[in-house]
């Protein structure tokens, strides 16, 4: 074929106005403050608390080059072909063996893998969100849940967390008046605030969300994170029908494959898996088969092991440099897993302008607003432990309690 001939005159000079063309739904569209914030701290002198990104060092390069090498050589037609959208069925089926092991009934028929979680909280977006639905998540929570529920235009309705998580027993009167479509729950290790939910809190939880008919959302990446205290039953375990859980391998593993899953009821995954139709067909099916490679090596386990290992050790210099750096007046949250720790500081300064300062002192977070269906936490700011390493990490709390110094007084 010749190509056009780049010299011909146009056939029109008039140009569409594509502005006029976006649909009502790409207003509740925006780009993630943090991923805005991401671009500017990822210049190379800037110590950056502000992704929720895993250590890269630790990450198991080599292990992904033999399983790919292992996938390609053993099943490499299967491998590049198409597959089917619930997911590839061994991988479903080591996963419904590992929810086992964690507690959560799961057969192959209850998992749909999904494009990471971020997916899954879409797919239930399109599946049980119509217009001015109400549903209800933490305040604060999860930004991407946030982004992900507001394209289909619900009024979200923010349940306080502590340091307990989710403030359950304000629950009851939201529900009886507002009769949400579900409630998204962030149990272990939440993001942004690095909290658990009681066992109580769960019980209480599943309880009334039970007698009002209410589905429960429970995001749970971070559970298997855990570097102190003990493990709380899922939600999922405590109500099996009523319950929708998701996880990923981002956290546990890499977050570069966009591996995650979805357990619920069979009848649930029929729809997200019509709604994952009309998105993408289906996940990645090399990835899915890489995975589940490294899986049956034992490398995922070990691999957890190691970060749960590091990431404890990483959480408790931040506490200690937290202590030694942080003027008096602010204070912080101990997760005993995860990634993220919250920091709150007189109700004088707003975080959103300090980041401005800490940034000219080569230090970033993530203002704590950005995590509330409304607006509020102005004086909030949330931490990643994860990503740096020890010597940054004293460097950059150094670096940021100089720069709250300075606005405190
Ligand atoms: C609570 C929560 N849910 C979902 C996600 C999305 O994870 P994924 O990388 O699997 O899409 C994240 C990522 O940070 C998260 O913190």
């Amino acid at each position: 074929m010749t190509p056009p001939d780049s010299n011909q005159p146009l056939l029109t000079d008039v140009t569409t106005r594509w502005d006029d063309k976006f649909c009502d739904r790409c207003q509740m569209m925006s780009s993630s403050v943090i991923r805005e914030i991401l671009k500017f701290t990822q210049m190379p002198d800037v110590i950056s608390f502000a992704g929720g990104l895993p250590a890269p060092e630790l990450f198991p390069v080599r292990e992904f080059e033999e399983a790919s090498r292992h996938v390609l050589r053993t099943k490499g037609q299967e491998a590049l072909q198409y597959s089917p959208t619930e997911g590839f069925l061994p991988l479903k089926e080591a996963l419904a063996d590992k929810m086992r092991k964690y507690g959560v009934p799961a057969d192959p028929d209850n998992i749909l893998l999904t494009n990471g979680s971020q997916q899954a909280l879409d797919l239930i977006g399109r599946v049980f969100i119509d217009r001015g639905d109400v549903i209800i998540t933490g305040k604060p929570t999860y930004l991407g849940a946030l982004q992900a529920f507001k394209v289909y235009r619900p009024k979200i309705i923010g349940i306080p967390v502590d340091d307990q998580g989710m403030q359950v027993e304000t629950l009851e009167v939201v529900l009886r008046r507002e009769n949400p479509k579900f409630i998204y729950v962030l149990p272990n290790f939440h993001n942004p605030m690095g909290v658990t939910l009681n066992l109580e809190r769960r019980i209480k939880l599943v309880r009334l969300a039970a007698e009002y008919g209410i589905p429960i959302i429970e995001d749970d990446p971070y559970g298997e994170l855990r570097f102190e205290g003990e493990d709380i039953s899922p939600i999922i375990v405590l109500h099996k029908e009523n319950v929708l859980y998701l996880s990923t391998f981002s956290k546990i593993l890499a977050p570069g494959i966009r591996l995650g899953w979805v357990v619920a009821p069979s009848n649930i995954i029929g729809r997200l898996v019509q709604a994952k139709q009309a998105t993408d067909l289906h996940t990645s099916t090399f990835i899915q088969m890489i995975t589940h490679d490294i899986m049956q090596r034992g490398i995922l386990a070990a691999h957890s092991k190691i970060i749960r290992k590091v990431y404890g050790e990483r959480r408790h210099i931040m506490t200690s440099a937290m202590q030694e750096h942080f003027p008096p007046g602010v204070t912080w949250t101990k997760p005993e897993g995860g990634l993220f720790m919250w920091a709150v500081t007189p109700e004088t300064v707003d975080t959103m302008k300090l980041l401005q300062s800490a940034v000219e002192k080569k230090v970033a977070f993530v203002p704590g607003s950005v995590f509330y269906p409304d607006e509020d936490g102005q004086n909030t700011m949330r931490l990643n432990f994860s990503n740096a390493n020890p010597e940054m990490i004293k460097e950059g709390i150094k670096r940021l309690g100089r720069v709250l110094e300075d606005q405190i007084a």
